[in-house]
């Protein structure tokens, strides 16, 4: 597939940062979107995806999914699926599961650890590196398609604007 070429860096300096980079994301989903959550454990996928879930309304508890492997979300007019296949064994286990009818043009799919099912997870629109910062943490968000692309490119445009959400004043 032809790749977009469509990336953006985005430092956060602490998690009130990573919760606005969520929320700027929020407003950026469509539905037959996926984003696979990348990095380490540690890095804040889990905390991002909390803050895209709670940003489209959602106001119930929003577990890490490491233990059920998928949470459903039905908020905002979208299904969004949240999974985390870091505890998959092999990568089958995603098709074992019947996850794959969850991907579709109707839904939004967030996925922590991907490569945990590779080859049976279908591709994403748009890969979110999270990488420890010392005690921050940076995001790299590189779109895979055309509607990875639109989904980066209105983010940076809600970020540049800067009030989606409160973040501290400039030091
Ligand atoms: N930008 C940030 N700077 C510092 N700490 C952060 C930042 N974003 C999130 N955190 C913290 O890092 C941890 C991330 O945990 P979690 O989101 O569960 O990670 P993962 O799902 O990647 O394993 C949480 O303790 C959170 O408070
Ligand atoms: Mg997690």
């Amino acid at each position: 597939m032809h790749s977009p070429d469509v990336t953006a860096v985005f430092d956060l300096p602490d998690e009130a940062a990573t919760q606005c980079l969520g929320a700027e994301l929020a407003q950026a989903l469509q539905p037959g979107l996926v984003i696979y959550l990348e990095g380490d454990l540690g890095a804040g996928k889990t905390t991002l995806a909390r803050a895209m879930i709670r940003a489209l309304g959602y106001s119930g508890p929003v577990k890490s999914p490491t233990y059920a492997l998928v949470e459903v979300y039905v908020v905002s007019s979208l299904y969004l699926y949240h999974f985390d296949f870091y505890r998959f064994e092999s990568p089958e286990e995603f098709l074992d599961a019947g996850f794959g009818e969850y991907f579709n043009d109707a839904s939004v799919c967030l996925v922590e650890w991907p490569d945990k099912a590779a080859g049976c997870v279908p591709a994403p629109d748009l890969r979110i590196l999270l990488r420890h910062a010392g005690g921050a943490r940076v995001a790299e968000l590189a779109a895979i398609s055309e509607r990875g692309a639109s989904c980066v490119r209105t983010t940076a445009s809600i970020r540049a604007v800067g009030s989606s959400c409160a973040t501290p004043a400039a030091r």
